[in-house]
């Protein structure tokens, strides 16, 4: 058994993007003594991938927008699956957490009065998204990151957390090894924060980068947390389709918020042909309408490409299908349409949008300006993930919190665009808090060493397989397209049960996984680990997403295309059981408040 060194904290924070920053600069700002790990280096994380902006009630763009209607939008969007007080204290704290960024230096798009400009979006009523043109979520970690650096908390980068530690049923700890020697190190702790992001390295097509292996998702799971709601997956309409190697980068809403439209082959704004009902009185009613909706700050109705995302995707999906598609199966997003409308045209669309400019010219020789993008589905956020106490952050187990996307319930069965940057911020703040508050009531706990060699041991499994061992990177891809596949946007029955049974031999190869040489700069190695987590949280997807026996939100079931009432009762939750199996159960959505549903009622007049 080889050594490992010791660090201790009162808190320690999984995952630095926006929540595990806001959540390790709350927590420092108590006096706790703060660890912050980072699987990659330090400001690179999805976050960044919120380019389009960040939803606040604040009003500077439209006076009749208020946290209630925020709520009632954040509520509608989820399809009231959401955990209804964590959707209440977003709406309601996400504009002080943008000023707050301000103070911090961000630098946000201006309107003419001076105030912070907000942009449409999808299923948001009013201009609600706070922007830096389409590079919000990467303002955002530079700010967090230039304020987080003075607070006093250690940073740990390229570091990768295998599993936590628990001291009885308390958290004790978490064994990480260094990406780059694969040294080993121990992490004491009274409190740890998981912010390590989402899952969509389950899947073949996504916007995430090689770190979203839902590890905080799979390593809560495996310290008896419990998870809810992992059926419901965002597909983002809008990713890069061409060339291959780019496929799945995303192409910001921001896009569509701009006056972006999307057309199939024959050249026709498809998304007319099915605006639901409960959208209808927010929609252009005809094309004329729709057309004559955008531009820069003068907004007429809402566009239908402005539905919800889970919407979107699925209507660019029957296109496809339909063989209304583009030249490599997505379909065209035009946004150059806009220039006839405008004296410097081209000039709008840059400074509105840089970033796409840049990524399609650059990536795919395509000018935005000129000519229309190819784009389609890319899997992009879990609404799903660790069951978490509303006001704290603390899941069921004592000493463990979570914030942004691996904690689970804000967004209910969809997230609306941009409520991704208010939740990491609002929710990192409040995990930051608890956390420490929590710290501050304990003493240091004990740490088992006999779990810790047992778990050691486990991380160097890959390198004492034998001749007939597996290569890791081959098991992911074999898996990354069977979930694609059979657990995609578009769910059937014999899909789904044919994912259950094609995990099983996915985890028989995983047990198989080969390591060569030694633990130095080892990508092979880091692989064959990060499978555990990509299995867990897959079955996690799969046993939730076949129990749930009707279409809603980010899960669509082709065998039960209608939503179910009954079905919109409850959560989804998986839990491991003390064999190690997967269980899967129901929980009823508590009643919602008066108040809170009468705001519901009254924003679907
Ligand atoms: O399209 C986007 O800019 C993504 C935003 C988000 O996921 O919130």
């Amino acid at each position: 058994m080889s050594s490992y060194q010791t660090h201790e904290f009162d808190v320690l924070v999984i995952g630095a993007g926006g929540a595990g920053l806001r959540a390790a600069i709350e927590a420092s700002s108590t006096g706790q003594s703060v660890g912050l790990i980072c699987k990659s280096l330090l400001g690179k994380a999805h976050t960044v991938m919120a380019e389009g902006g960040m939803a606040a009630a604040m009003g500077n763009s439209d006076d009749r927008d208020d946290w209630s209607t925020h709520f009632a939008d954040t509520m509608r969007g989820g399809q009231y699956l959401n955990d209804w007080r964590m959707a209440e204290l977003h709406a309601k704290e996400a504009p002080a957490r943008v000023r707050e960024l301000e103070a911090w230096g961000a630098v946000f798009d201006r309107t003419q009065d001076g105030k912070i400009n907000q942009r449409n979006f999808g299923g948001h009523k009013y201009r609600r998204l706070a922007h830096v043109g389409d590079r919000t979520g990467l303002e955002m970690i530079r700010t967090l990151q230039d304020h987080g650096i003075h607070q006093g908390f250690e940073v740990f980068m390229e570091y990768t957390v295998v599993e936590l530690l628990k001291d009885g049923d308390r958290i004790a700890g978490a064994f990480a090894y260094e990406r780059n020697h694969g040294r080993f190190h121990l992490f004491k702790a009274k409190a740890i924060i998981l912010a390590t992001g989402g899952v969509g390295r389950c899947y073949k097509i996504t916007s995430n980068s090689w770190e979203g292996t839902g590890d905080g998702h799979a390593l809560a799971y495996r310290a008896g947390a419990m998870m809810r709601d992992m059926e419901f997956l965002q597909f983002h309409p809008t990713g890069m389709v061409w060339p291959p190697s780019v496929r799945g980068i995303l192409v910001t809403e921001g896009v569509r918020g701009e006056g972006g439209i999307l057309q199939n082959s024959e050249g026709r704004r498809f998304m007319f042909d099915d605006i639901p009902d409960a959208y209808t009185h927010q929609t252009a009613d005809n094309e004329e309408e729709g057309w004559r909706y955008i531009i820069g700050d003068k907004e007429a109705r809402r566009p239908p490409e402005l539905l919800t995302r889970d919407h979107v995707a699925r209507c660019i999906v029957r296109e496809v299908r339909e063989g209304r598609g583009s030249p490599h199966g997505g379909v065209f997003l035009n946004i150059h349409w806009i220039k006839e409308q405008l004296k410097d045209g081209s000039e709008h669309i840059k400074k509105k949008l840089p970033s796409m400019y840049h990524q399609f010219m650059e990536l795919g020789g395509v000018d935005i300006t000129k000519e229309s993008m190819e784009v389609g589905p890319t899997t992009h956020y879990v609404m799903g993930g660790i069951q978490v106490d509303s006001e704290t952050q603390m899941s069921i187990v004592p000493g463990l919190f979570a914030a942004g996307e691996c904690a689970g319930g804000l967004h209910g069965a969809n997230r609306l665009g941009g409520n991704s940057l208010s939740d990491l911020v609002v929710f990192g703040k409040r995990a930051g808090e608890y956390a420490a508050k929590h710290a501050a009531e304990q003493s240091m706990p004990t740490i088992d060493a006999g779990r810790v060699e047992e778990i050691e041991r486990h991380a160097l499994r890959p390198f004492e397989t034998g001749g007939d061992g597996e290569n890791p990177f081959e098991i992911q891809h074999d898996l990354q397209d069977m979930m694609q596949e059979r657990a995609g946007i578009v769910r059937t029955e014999e899909n789904l049960s044919f994912a259950l049974d094609a995990l099983t031999g996915l985890r028989e190869r995983a047990a198989r996984a080969r390591a060569y040489d030694n633990r130095d700069y080892n990508p092979g190695w880091h692989t064959a680990l990060d499978l555990d987590n990509l299995l867990d949280v897959s079955e996690m997807i799969v046993r939730s997403a076949i129990e749930r026996r009707e279409s809603r939100g980010g899960h669509f079931h082709d065998d039960y295309p209608q939503k179910c009432e009954k079905h919109g009762t409850w959560n989804t939750v998986v839990r491991m059981k003390a064999d190690g199996s997967m269980e899967r159960s129901e929980q009823q959505i508590p009643a919602i408040r008066e108040d809170l549903q009468a705001i519901i009622e009254e924003n679907q007049k």
